[in-house]
């Protein structure tokens, strides 16, 4: 039996058009070519959690990001750095993911980047990224570390990545994401 390429969830924790992030994983995309089917999660109609909403039941947005999630093999994260932490839209998504049943991220193999403006390439939204999944036992690739410091000299106009080596930690950072999705499914490719 031949093995299906492998199914990604890329979510970006940016809303904005023309983030960088969403443009790092447009960019993974395409550097995985056939070797990965890659699903683009949306945020933007994730309502703001509220316990009496989710008392009246699960939102839409937030069931189909849980089934998204649920159905990806792996999931590829890229989030901005706000105020030294990830964005409110992006934690906001994961607390109403970790209110729903079943919690989609446990177990599942993830990878992260991040890219900012500063020299610093949100290195520590990234590891509050880590820290926040690690209650809902999702299980990182610990490196490559992909932080995308000064991103406005790496990308262009039209959001394609043009810095050589960011290109290459991110084909690398794929790669340990394909390796480490093997090994915890005992070795199994993606049927
Ligand atoms: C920022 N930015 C920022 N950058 C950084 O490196 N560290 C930080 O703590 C912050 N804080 C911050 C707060 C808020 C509210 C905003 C709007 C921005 C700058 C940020 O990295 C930059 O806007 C990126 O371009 C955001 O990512 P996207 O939207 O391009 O993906």
């Amino acid at each position: 039996m031949t093995s299906k390429p492998l199914k990604i969830l890329a979510i970006s924790g940016s809303l904005r058009d023309n983030s960088f992030n969403s443009a790092a994983l447009r960019t993974a995309a395409e550097l995985a070519g056939d070797s990965a089917q890659f699903t683009f999660a949306s945020l933007s109609e994730i309502p703001l959690y509220d316990q009496d909403l989710r008392d009246q039941g699960v939102p839409t947005a937030v069931e189909t990001l849980q089934r998204q999630v649920l159905d990806a093999d792996a999931i590829l994260f890229s989030t901005p750095e706000y105020n030294y932490s990830v964005s409110g839209v992006l934690k906001n998504a994961i607390d109403w993911l970790s209110r729903v049943d079943p919690q989609p991220f446990a177990d599942k193999p993830v990878a992260v980047m991040s890219a900012s403006m500063s020299a610093f390439g949100g290195a520590r939204a990234q590891y509050d990224l880590r820290r926040i999944l690690i209650y809902l036992d999702a299980h990182f690739v610990n490196k490559p570390e992909v932080m995308i410091s000064f991103a406005h000299k790496k990308f262009d106009d039209s959001g394609a990545l043009t810095d050589a080596d960011t290109r290459k930690f991110i084909g690398d950072l794929l790669q340990a994401l394909v390796e480490w999705q093997m090994r915890l499914s005992n070795g199994k490719p993606p049927q």
